[in-house]
C-alpha cells in the first residue's frame, strides 16, 4: 500500500464534521479502494473551545487556515469555511501556490474566482476538485466533467438550492411561514452562514454559473450583466395557491441555455407542471436536467444539502486525488475557455403565470386583453377571483378591492411581456405593477 494521503481540513462546521465521521466510519473500505489511507493530518476552525462532538486525538490544530494549507504535512488542503474572498481565497491560493491539491464546497469562492484558480492549479500541476459545491451529494460535476465530455449540451437547469425547495415545499405542503420554515432550514444545517445567499438566489447563481462553465466550455460569469437573479422572497402562499390551482408547482430553478445570442444564465422562481419530474422534487433534495445531444435527457436526483450528503462529495473528490486521478478543474483547459458573453436580453421564449390586482372598472379587462394583443401575446386562461367589498372605501367603485386576476400567456419573452404590463400599469387598470412568473417545461 502507498503512503497515507494526508489532508489539511479547514472548517469543522456542518460539513466538516460529516467528512470527519464519513473518514472514520468507512477508512477501512475507502483505504481498500484507493491503494492507500486518507488520513486527517491537521484541521482548523475559529474556536478551538469548541466540542464538536469528533475525535480530534493525535490531529494537530491551526489557527490560521493559510499556515495549515502551507503546512508541509499535509497533502490535499481540504476548503469547508465558506465565503467569496478572506479566509478561504486566501488560504485556497496558499495551497494551490505551495504544490497541495485543493478540494472544496465553496460555490462562492470558484464563482468568484474559479477561472484564475484552475489556472493557478493547472500551472501547478495539482487538482482543485469541488463536487460538493454544487448540488450536495448529487454527482453532477463528474456528470458534465467526465461522463458526458462526448455531448454537445443545450440546457442545463434545476433545483440547486436545497433550502429554499425546503421552504417552499413546507410552505406549500404544511401552510408553515416563510420564517418559520426557513429557521428550520438552518436548523437542519442546509443554509449557508449568511442565509440571505440562500433565499435572494445568489447561491442557485453560482452554482449555476459553475454549471454553465463546464457545460459550455465558457468562463465562469456570475456578473449581474451575465446573469439573472430573483430569490423567492416575494413568492406569498397566494402565488402557491394559484400555482395549485392551475396544475402547477412554484420551484426556485436555475437555468442556463445556449442560445443563438449566447449562453443565457438565469435564476428565479418557477411554475412548472404537476405533472413533471421536476414539480415532484420536494424538501432538501435537489435535481438537475441536462440536454444534450447524444444522450437526450437526464435528469439527476439526490440531496442537495446537508453535513452528510455533502460529506459524500467531498470525500469522493478526495479519493480520486488518493488514486492518482487528475483532471482539469473545468474539464478542459483553463486557458481553453471560450469567454461567456450574455446575450443582450432574455431571449428564450416560455409562457407565463401573471397576478394582477385590476380594478374593477368597466373597461379594464378589454384594455388589459389590448395591450397583451399589442405585443401578440396570446392568453391560455384568465381566472377571477372575487373579494370582500371594502367597508371604508369612499366611491361605489372603489367599494370593491382591486381583483386578483391570472392570466397564463401562451410562448412570448420576458421583454413584450415586461412592455405590456409597463404599458397595463400606465393605463391605470391596475392597483400595482403584476407580478410574473416564468412556466418551464421539462
Ligand atoms: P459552517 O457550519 O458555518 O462551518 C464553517 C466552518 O468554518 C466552522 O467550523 C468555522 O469555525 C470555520 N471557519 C469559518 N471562518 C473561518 C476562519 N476565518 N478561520 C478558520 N475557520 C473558519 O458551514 P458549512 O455549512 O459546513 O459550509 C462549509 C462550506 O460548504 C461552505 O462553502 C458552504 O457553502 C459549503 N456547502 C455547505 C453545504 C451544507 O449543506 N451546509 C452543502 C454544500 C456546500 P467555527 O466552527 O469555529 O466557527
Ligand atoms: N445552502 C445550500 C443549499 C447548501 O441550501 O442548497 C448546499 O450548497
Amino acid at each position: 500500500m502507498q503512503a497515507n494521503l494526508r489532508l489539511g481540513l479547514a472548517g469543522l462546521g456542518t460539513v466538516g464534521v460529516s467528512v470527519m465521521r464519513l473518514l472514520a466510519k468507512h477508512g477501512d473500505e475507502l483505504a481498500e479502494r484507493c491503494g492507500r489511507r486518507v488520513q486527517v493530518r491537521s484541521v482548523c476552525a475559529r474556536d478551538r473551545s469548541r466540542d464538536r462532538g469528533v475525535d480530534l486525538a493525535g490531529v494537530n490544530w491551526f489557527q490560521d487556515p493559510v499556515k495549515l494549507a502551507q503546512d508541509p504535512n499535509i497533502d490535499v488542503f481540504v476548503e469547508l469555511m465558506g465565503g467569496a474572498g478572506g479566509a478561504a481565497e486566501a488560504s485556497v491560493r496558499a495551497a494551490l501556490n505551495a504544490g497541495k491539491h485543493v478540494v472544496t464546497a465553496n460555490k462562492a469562492l470558484l464563482a468568484a474566482h474559479g477561472v484564475e484558480l484552475a489556472r493557478l492549479a493547472e500551472e501547478r500541476g495539482v487538482s482543485l476538485n469541488f463536487e460538493a459545491a454544487v448540488a450536495g451529494g448529487i454527482p453532477i460535476i463528474k456528470t458534465l466533467r467526465e461522463a458526458l465530455a462526448g455531448n454537445q449540451v443545450s440546457r442545463v437547469a434545476g433545483i440547486l438550492n436545497g433550502t429554499c425547495n425546503y421552504m417552499l415545499t413546507r410552505m406549500e405542503k404544511e401552510g408553515l411561514s416563510f420564517d418559520a420554515c426557513l429557521a428550520e432550514a438552518q436548523r437542519l444545517g442546509y443554509a449557508e452562514a449568511d442565509p440571505s445567499f440562500d433565499i435572494d438566489g445568489h447561491d442557485t447563481a453560482h452554482k449555476l454559473a459553475l454549471l454553465a462553465s463546464l457545460a459550455f466550455g465558457t468562463e465562469i460569469n456570475a456578473a449581474p450583466d451575465a446573469l439573472r437573479v430573483e430569490g423567492i422572497t416575494r413568492i406569498t402562499s397566494a402565488d402557491i395557491q394559484a400555482a395549485d390551482e392551475l396544475g402547477y408547482r412554484i420551484k426556485l430553478l436555475g437555468i442556463a441555455e445556449k442560445t443563438a445570442a449566447g449562453v443565457e444564465q438565469r435564476v428565479h422562481p418557477t411554475m412548472v407542471p404537476k405533472s413533471s419530474a421536476i414539480a415532484r422534487i420536494d424538501g432538501v433534495i435537489n435535481a438537475v436536467a441536462i440536454d444534450a445531444d447524444f444522450v437526450n435527457k437526464l435528469l439527476l436526483v439526490g440531496p442537495g444539502a446537508g453535513g452528510d450528503a455533502t460529506a459524500s462529495s467531498v470525500v469522493g473528490d478526495i479519493a480520486d486525488i488518493a488514486r492518482g486521478t487528475w483532471l482539469t478543474t473545468m474539464g478542459r483547459p483553463a486557458t481553453k475557455m471560450k469567454p461567456s458573453v450574455p446575450p443582450n436580453a432574455a431571449s428564450v421564449a416560455a409562457g407565463f403565470f401573471v397576478r394582477l390586482a385590476v380594478f374593477d372598472r368597466p373597461g379594464a379587462f378589454a384594455a388589459i386583453a389590448t395591450r397583451m394583443a399589442e405585443r401578440a401575446i396570446s392568453l391560455e386562461s384568465i381566472v377571477q377571483r372575487a373579494r370582500a367589498p371594502r367597508a371604508d372605501a369612499p366611491t361605489a367603485h372603489d367599494k370593491i378591492a382591486p381583483q386578483p386576476v391570472i392570466l397564463i400567456t401562451y410562448e412570448t419573452t420576458e421583454a413584450e411581456l415586461k412592455g405590456a404590463l409597463d404599458q397595463i400599469l400606465a393605463d391605470g387598470h391596475v392597483a400595482e405593477m403584476p407580478r410574473y412568473i416564468r412556466i418551464e417545461t421539462f
